[in-house]
């Protein structure tokens, strides 16, 4: 399991999280539930931020990449811990200024932002948005103008480097919806563009080359590949820039097949990519910039697992066991969208060793709606409670009311108490919005 204190097994052989009882979570808000560990997501910003200070002399910020969870309660956290957040719509940027979250510690991203997104992100003081179309450039500087405003701008790059989970691949692929590719000249016409706007100002550039990374020369090569940029630009056009952001990505433990990385390990990855920051800079004669990075999944992901209740049992002899939960793809789309592979706990016999192979499936009227396939399981029972772990990073944040299934609600655990941080839906919730014409009466 997890190697923090996240996650444990109490004497009654129950898993706890955060110092609750996963049965008694289950008895008090029932299943399927989201529950988030608030130690864990603050002990991440915190590594984030302290490797920042100390490798760096604090000359950076960490933003909480909010699409990994959003809600109210997560923006308050990142307020408390000093974090700045990264919102990619306007939804994003409305719920993190309902929670008071401040402004202009606020980035922005979107690789097509509605005119009506820029300017609520404008008249709102967000601090930085990260420009990534031509026509955001022309938009955003002409509101700007309008309102009288000088906004900190971002051009997203795309440097070239590719990686996916354990592997990165170094590419001159310019095929990307995001950002503008050094290697076809296009990234350099769009900062001389945005430069040349008015009511702009150039603050830097901005990368992200993948989620759920685990090699650490994937990060330290888009370093390079951004200072050399940098300094290309500053030789070239004379254009002096203060700020580089790095994206987020770096990879969590979902199951036996991730590496399991401590704190010390994610201050590690900055570590190297700090040490590799200084030295390119230095090397190509650029001001050590300001550092940005952008993690989402990591701060959230092993803070989080979703209880399930084990309902229908079904057995095809010689082919498979099903066993079927409470949930389902509307509130864990991530198996259905990638194939993505999780652990299972039964939470309430938590240290009774393996014993079958099962798959979970979940409730909706679709095959493919499985939450884990071919996992090692004790042998479940309707009525027993199942823990899924590693749920907190896009789970909720992508879950839908698919089938007209209600969006589990969220408690945020604390030394053994846990709150709602977003309350159970209701069916009234599901017809709200839905209108009957007058002629369909
Ligand atoms: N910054 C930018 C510009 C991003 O596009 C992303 C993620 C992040 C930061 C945060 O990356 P993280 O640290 O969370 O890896 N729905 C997918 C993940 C999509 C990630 C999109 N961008 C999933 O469930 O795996």
């Amino acid at each position: 399991m997890n190697q923090r204190k996240t996650l444990q097994v109490n004497e009654k052989g129950h898993l706890q999280i955060g110092g609750a009882d996963t049965l008694q979570l289950a008895k008090e808000f029932g299943t399927p539930l989201y529950v988030m560990d608030e130690q864990y997501i603050r002990d991440m910003c915190r590594v984030y931020r302290d490797a920042i200070e100390r490798e760096y002399d604090g000359n950076g910020l960490v933003l909480y990449a909010s699409k990994a969870f959003s809600c109210l309660a997560i923006y308050k956290i990142a307020a408390q811990e000093q974090v700045g957040v990264d919102v990619v719509s306007g939804g994003e940027l409305y719920t993190a200024l309902r929670a008071g979250f401040p402004a202009e510690r606020i980035y922005m991203h979107g690789n097509n932002k509605q005119r009506s997104e820029l300017v609520y992100a404008v008249e709102s003081g967000v601090g930085t948005i990260v420009v990534d179309a031509l026509s955001e450039i022309d938009m955003l500087d002409e509101l700007c103008g309008e309102r009288g405003r000088v906004q900190d701008v971002l051009i997203r790059v795309n440097p070239g480097v590719e990686a996916h989970t354990h592997h990165f691949i170094q590419t001159a692929k310019t095929d990307s919806k995001f950002g503008f590719s050094i290697a076809d000249g296009t990234a350099e016409q769009t900062a001389l563009y945005a430069a040349g706007k008015k009511n702009l100002r150039l603050a830097g550039y901005h990368c992200h080359i993948g989620s759920q990374i685990f090699e650490k020369q994937s990060f330290t090569l888009a370093v390079d590949k951004m200072l050399a940029f940098i300094a290309a630009m500053q030789e070239k056009h004379g254009l002096q820039t203060d700020v580089l952001n790095l994206g987020g990505g770096y990879g969590i433990w979902y199951t036996d097949e991730d590496a399991k990385i401590s704190c010390e390990g994610y201050a590690d990855y900055l570590r190297a990519v700090i040490a590799e920051l200084k030295e390119k800079a230095d090397a190509y004669g650029v001001k050590r910039p300001y550092l940005v990075i952008e993690p989402g999944r990591s701060i959230v992901g092993e803070a989080g697992i979703t209880l399930y209740t084990v309902g229908a049992i079904k057995e095809i002899p010689g082919v498979k066991k099903y066993i079927a939960v409470d949930g389902g793809m509307f509130e864990s789309p991530r198996y259905a969208l990638y194939q993505a592979k999780y652990t299972p706990v039964l939470a309430n016999r938590a240290n009774e060793p393996a014993a079958e192979t099962v798959t979970i499936a979940g409730k909706c009227c679709e095959s493919g709606d499985i939450i884990c396939a071919n996992v090692r399981l004790p042998k479940a029972e309707s009525g027993d409670l199942l823990a899924v772990l590693s749920t907190g990073a896009y789970n909720y944040s992508m879950a839908s009311n698919y089938n007209r299934n209600l969006i589990p609600p969220v408690v945020l655990v604390k030394d053994g108490k846990a709150d709602y941080i977003v309350k159970p839906q209701s069916y009234e919730d599901l017809v709200r919005n839905d209108v009957v014409p007058e002629r369909l009466q």
